[in-house]
């Protein structure tokens, strides 16, 4: 029988979850895919097979869900140094660059991802482009609320991201609120972008962003699951 896209994700996360020993800090991610992690996770504790586990995690949804479980959690500021971080990712290309943040957890999942030892990404290979931006969906900018429109609109002047539209993330007829408080400009792109480095450093220094979604030379292992197996990509 063929695999569904969340057995595939599901195995993904399995395997990410040999990473984690006794004893560990672990940072625990967000999404459909690392949702599984935190499962296993909170089941190994259970039995008795992981011991000693403290999860910090990158979002309101995923604390609640890992206190749930009944895992143990402390924040960045307890536990500045993680010896493994488990995520999943919106793209994932051949230099194990990836776009994070469809689920708005972005800021959160990049200053803990930032502060592990080692990050392991795990995907579903429709998760796989050649060049980031190249799905046709959205690159999240985590931007302050304060004259949000002025951002959105130097965001899309932007060279490094020539040819890109701009919008507001919406929910309902609300702008979508991250757990920060902030908002969320999804830029969309025809064709990947040209110099992610370039896009990166420019976002980055525009007044009224936070942060973006582009996670670049964080991934040490990424694990993929497709249809034919599983493969582990390590940087
Ligand atoms: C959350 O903000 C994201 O970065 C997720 O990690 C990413 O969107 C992947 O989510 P799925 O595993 O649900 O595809």
């Amino acid at each position: 029988a063929q695999l569904s896209q969340d057995e595939l994700k599901q195995q993904a996360a399995w395997k990410a979850v040999d990473y984690v020993k006794s004893g560990m800090v672990v940072g625990l991610g967000t999404g459909s895919t690392a949702a599984f992690a935190v499962d296993r996770i909170g089941d190994l504790l259970a039995s008795g097979e992981l011991k000693d586990i403290v999860g910090v995690p990158t979002s309101v949804r995923t604390y609640e869900q890992a206190k749930g479980r009944g895992i143990p959690l402390a924040t960045l500021d307890e536990q500045p140094k993680l010896d493994v971080a488990i995520d999943g990712a919106d793209e994932v290309d051949p230099n194990l660059d990836v776009v994070k943040g469809r689920g708005g957890a972005l800021l959160r999942e990049k200053m803990v991802e930032m502060a592990s030892a080692k990050f392991v990404c795990i995907v579903d290979d429709s998760k796989l482009v050649e060049g980031l931006g190249g799905s046709k969906l959205a690159m999240p900018v985590e931007i302050v609320q304060f004259c949000h429109l002025y951002t959105l609109n130097r965001l899309q002047a932007l060279p490094e991201v020539a040819g890109c539209v701009a919008k507001l993330r919406m929910e309902g007829d609300a702008p979508y609120v991250t757990d920060n408080s902030n908002y969320i400009v999804d830029l969309y792109f025809d064709t990947p972008i040209a110099d992610s480095q370039a896009a990166s450093k420019a976002i980055l220094a525009l007044e009224g962003v936070v942060d973006h979604g582009l996670f670049l030379d964080m991934v040490d292992v990424c694990i993929i699951a497709g249809k034919e197996g599983m493969e582990v990509k390590e940087r």
